[in-house]
């Protein structure tokens, strides 16, 4: 099979995959493509293909199928999102009741006056950067919060955070990985020392003190880096990307300001048109497999775009239309399966306030500068603009 080379189209790919991934489903489901930064992979395009790879245990999370260790993995840990069962079912137990509905909604009062705070820095200069005033320090305070990490070490964290998921250089990268594992080092040994506290990684210290053989060191590492990593770098965009969506579609806006109702609507819709993660990490064939009438040789790497499963006509009528009215359900923002976000809840509560907060308090909300000047975050994982320049 050819390979197609989707790095050909330069920064128009990554400013607009949309045309490219229509183009893509319009000739199968799943293809050999090659990426922006040269990697060969399968790529699963079509929804309903993009669903059943999310949930077929013959794709495997793991890259020691190929006989690859990913740099964080072997640096600080796995993660949720390299292991496969018994693994993930036992480390995913361990932090799954902290992120039910009930759990998260519990956070809705403290969510809000984080929001509320934010806002009143904000409004005196009539204008901002939407990301680096709202969009960013929200999600990462509320997750810093959860683990209990200390205020005075978020700046660093976040530069570390945004290194890893988009790195700037393999040199660079490495750097944040080893600076995130002594970190987390650090302040695991301080969690330990100070005994029991409100918060999810003392949580963790203590259930590994109770039995070490429900969760090793690197384990209990792996788990935090990815809830501090994923807590970081996705709702960011969310929250991003519904402002920038209903400031370029005033009906649309309009509708939602004369209609509340619509806030889940408008977090939903703005998840399947254009959601923060587009292609879910990495899978792995562990042994040849047949899907969407594509044979995929066994131990080749695969990655499902559900940002184009997402605008598949097949599944969703007029895709490419924001439309916060239609019924968005059955997206894949989330991915499926048994990887499904475990922080959706969070995502969809910090959004909705978020959202709800900053239209209600600047009726005037406008765009202050041209779609063509966003910058677009590098890479085929994040999507999402860099800077968001608002006024009011
Ligand atoms: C809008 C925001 C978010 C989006 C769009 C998003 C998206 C995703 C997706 C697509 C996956 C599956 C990846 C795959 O199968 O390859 C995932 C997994 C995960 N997400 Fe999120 N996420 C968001 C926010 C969060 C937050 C706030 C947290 C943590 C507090 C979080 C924690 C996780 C974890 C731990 C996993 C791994 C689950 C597992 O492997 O069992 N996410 N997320």
């Amino acid at each position: 099979m050819s390979v197609i080379d989707l790095g050909e189209h330069g920064a128009d790919f990554t400013a607009n995959p949309y045309p490219y991934y229509a183009k893509l489903r319009a000739a199968g489901p799943v293809h050999r493509v090659r990426l922006p930064d040269g990697a060969e992979v399968w790529l699963v395009v079509g929804h309903e293909e993009a669903r059943a790879a999310l949930n077929d245990p013959r794709l495997s999370k793991s890259p020691s199928v190929l006989g690859l260790t990913m740099l964080d993995e072997e640096v600080i840990g796995p993660n949720l999102l390299v292991v496969d069962p018994p693994d993930h079912t036992r480390l995913r137990k361990l932090v799954a009741g902290e992120f039910t509905g009930r759990r998260v909604e519990a956070l809705r009062p403290r969510v809000q006056r984080l929001t509320d705070e934010l806002l009143d820095a904000m409004a005196p200069a009539g204008r901002a950067d939407l990301v680096d005033a709202l969009a960013f320090p929200l999600p990462i305070i509320v997750i810093c919060e959860l683990l209990g990490i200390p205020p005075e070490d978020r700046d660093t964290f976040r530069r570390w955070s945004n290194e890893v998921v988009t790195p700037s250089g393999a040199g660079a990268e490495a750097e944040a990985v080893h600076g995130l594992a002594s970190y987390l080092d650090e302040l695991i040994e301080a969690k330990r020392a100070s005994g029991p506290a409100d918060d999810l990684l003392s949580a963790l210290v203590a259930a590994r003190a109770e039995d070490g053989d429900r969760l090793t060191l690197p384990e209990l590492r792996g788990l935090a880096y990815l809830l501090l990593i994923a807590g970081h770098e996705t709702t960011v965009n969310l929250i991003a990307t519904a402002v920038r969506a209903l400031l370029t579609h005033p009906e649309q806006l309009a509708a939602f300001r004369a209609e509340p109702a619509l806030l889940d609507g408008v977090v939903e819709e703005t998840l399947r048109w254009d959601g923060p993660v587009e292609t879910a990490t990495y899978r792995f064939s562990r042994e040849a497999l047949t899907l969407g009438g594509t044979e995929i040789p066994a131990y080749e790497p695969v990655l499902v775009s559900l940002a184009s499963g997402d605008r598949d006509p097949e599944r969703f009528a007029d895709p490419d239309r924001f439309d916060v009215r239609r019924d968005p359900r059955g997206h894949l923002a989330f991915g499926h399966g048994i990887h499904y976000c475990l922080g959706a809840p969070l995502a969809r509560l910090e959004a909705g306030i978020a959202l709800r907060s900053l239209l209600d308090r600047f009726p005037r909300l406008a765009l202050d500068a041209e779609p063509g000047e966003w910058e677009w975050l590098p890479g085929v994982l994040i999507r999402g603009v860099r800077r968001l320049p608002v006024r009011w």
